[in-house]
């Protein structure tokens, strides 16, 4: 790995690059994989001096630092660049500047851009950076981008035209943050180091897989954001859809980024594009009404500060996908995603089929679960015999959870992505083939959405969203197997 390079953020003074860039740059720092050698130009519009921007970082890094020293001698690597992004003038500065850190620091020529802004300026900036020779093909040159990527086919498309009169798709990196979180990486472990699992990872064996995403909070300071957006847009189009790959994908020849990859792609393009009347079927959206939990008064979505009072964006969104290959054809992937739910979770749960009884009762079907957050670990339901005389099935289970992130064993997504850029490896972020299919089904529901066929349901506040979403499942003779409010 190489950790000469001067690292240049776009919206430096952004909520994102004080709550995780600077945090996951100072890891990186702390546990050496960024040496002496490094320097971080920040820029943004604000005036801000280079004593400012330390201590903007030096605050960002407080909880971390193992003394004040440290953290200033961290902090004394960032510089700062005041810099309208439309304008050809600051990104000559941006060129002085870079070449001056570039001999300072001794970084062989070697780039990463990081842009965490309004994504209607990636294009311009990407085309700056190339027209200004800051991109000039000396050393390693990387482009790290931010979610959202397009809000629809067309503006994905568009935005990765812009991005790759610049860089090669090699060279970008589309952040997708949930791939960098240690359980979602241990998909690959699980599938593909326990020839249990990976022999009965199929339709023979796999009865329905159910991807859920839950969030207790609401749209917070976001709602201007999020109501142009939604859930399905915010959460399907990428977390989900990337996380079914990895669940669906068959086994790749080896565990090299390029073979990963291409399983993955085939994933996306064997998703099922359901005509009309399954589009209406499989997807169900909703929205949070207001209502009062342990006591404590909720505000529906549609009161939220700088929401639409009329909108009809949905903060809930659930549906079945099926991808069409000789693993999982006609297995549903059930999922759910919304605001304001019972309570913050993140799993999957895997529902095997389940045998014939001999023992007069039915089988509760064995399930696997994967908790990504905030536990993480596994969990395999299992029928056990009833301690006693008489014979009797008794539920049971296998749990291996760890609370890693509060402990501090997991990194921080961001710190584990970056820490892959710098290695150049570009498995767990988003390759264009996949963004593409991905936008192409996301497209299809929107169309449909906006066309008002199908109802926005109404669900209260602290529940697992609306009744449908159940009913949908009851459909496939399946039920959500996690309740947290039962
Ligand atoms: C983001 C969405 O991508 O993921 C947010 O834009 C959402 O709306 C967030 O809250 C959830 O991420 P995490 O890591 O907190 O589960």
């Amino acid at each position: 790995m190489s950790s000469k390079v001067i690292v240049t953020i776009f919206g430096a003074s952004g909520d994102l690059a004080k709550r995780k860039l600077y945090p996951s740059l100072f890891r990186l720092y702390k546990s050496g994989n960024l040496s002496k050698h490094f320097a971080v130009i920040g820029t943004a519009r604000r005036p801000w001096s280079k004593e400012y921007f330390e201590s903007v970082v030096v605050e960002a890094i407080a909880d971390l630092a193992d003394s004040p020293e440290q953290a200033q001698e961290f902090a004394s690597h960032f510089y700062y660049q005041s810099h309208d992004v439309q304008d050809t003038e600051h990104y000559i500065e941006l060129r002085k500047l870079q070449n001056r850190l570039n001999e300072q620091y001794q970084a062989e020529h070697n780039k990463l851009f990081f842009l965490s802004m309004a994504p209607q300026f990636f294009g311009t900036i990407a085309k700056h950076l190339k027209s200004e020779n800051i991109v000039d093909g000396k050393g390693f040159e990387r482009l790290i981008v931010e979610k959202p990527f397009g809000t629809d086919l067309a503006t994905a498309s568009q935005l990765n035209e812009e991005l790759l009169a610049a860089f090669d798709e090699e060279q970008i990196f589309r952040i997708d943050h949930y791939l960098g979180k240690e359980m979602i990486q241990s998909i690959f472990a699980i599938r593909f180091a326990n020839l249990l699992f990976e022999n009965i990872w199929n339709r023979d064996y796999i009865d329905n897989v159910q991807i859920t995403f839950a969030e207790k909070l609401g749209v917070e300071e976001r709602g201007g954001y999020y109501d142009q957006s939604g859930a399905l847009r915010d959460m399907v189009q990428n977390h989900t859809l990337q996380l079914l790959s990895l669940l669906a994908m068959d086994k790749p020849k080896s565990f090299s980024k390029e073979d990963i990859r291409a399983e993955k792609v085939k994933v996306f393009e064997r998703l099922v594009q359901p005509d009309k009347e399954d589009l209406k079927r499989f997807f169900i959206r909703g929205q949070y009404k207001s209502g009062t939990v342990k006591g404590k008064k909720y505000i529906s979505y549609r009161s939220e500060p700088n929401v639409n009072p009329d909108s009809m964006t949905e903060t809930f969104v659930s549906g079945a996908f099926f991808v069409n290959s000789d693993r999982f054809r006609d297995v549903p992937f059930f999922f759910r995603t919304g605001k304001r739910l019972t309570e913050k979770g993140t799993l999957v749960n895997i529902v095997f089929k389940q045998m014939e009884s001999i023992f007069g009762e039915e089988l509760a079907p064995n399930v696997l679960t994967i908790h990504i957050q905030p536990t993480e670990g596994f969990s395999l339901s299992m029928n056990g015999k009833e301690v006693g005389e008489r014979f009797s099935l008794a539920p049971l289970s296998l749990d291996y959870r760890t609370d890693a992130t509060a402990s501090g064993a997991s990194p921080d997504p961001y710190e584990k992505l970056i820490f892959d850029v710098l290695n150049n490896d570009s498995t767990n972020f988003s390759h264009w083939d996949e963004v593409r299919s991905s936008w192409e089904l996301i497209d299809q529901i929107e169309e449909l959405w906006r066309s008002n066929e199908v109802p926005l349901h109404e669900y209260p506040v602290g529940s697992m969203g609306p009744d449908a979403s159940f009913e949908l499942l009851r459909e496939f003779g399946a039920d959500w197997q996690w309740s947290p409010n039962k």
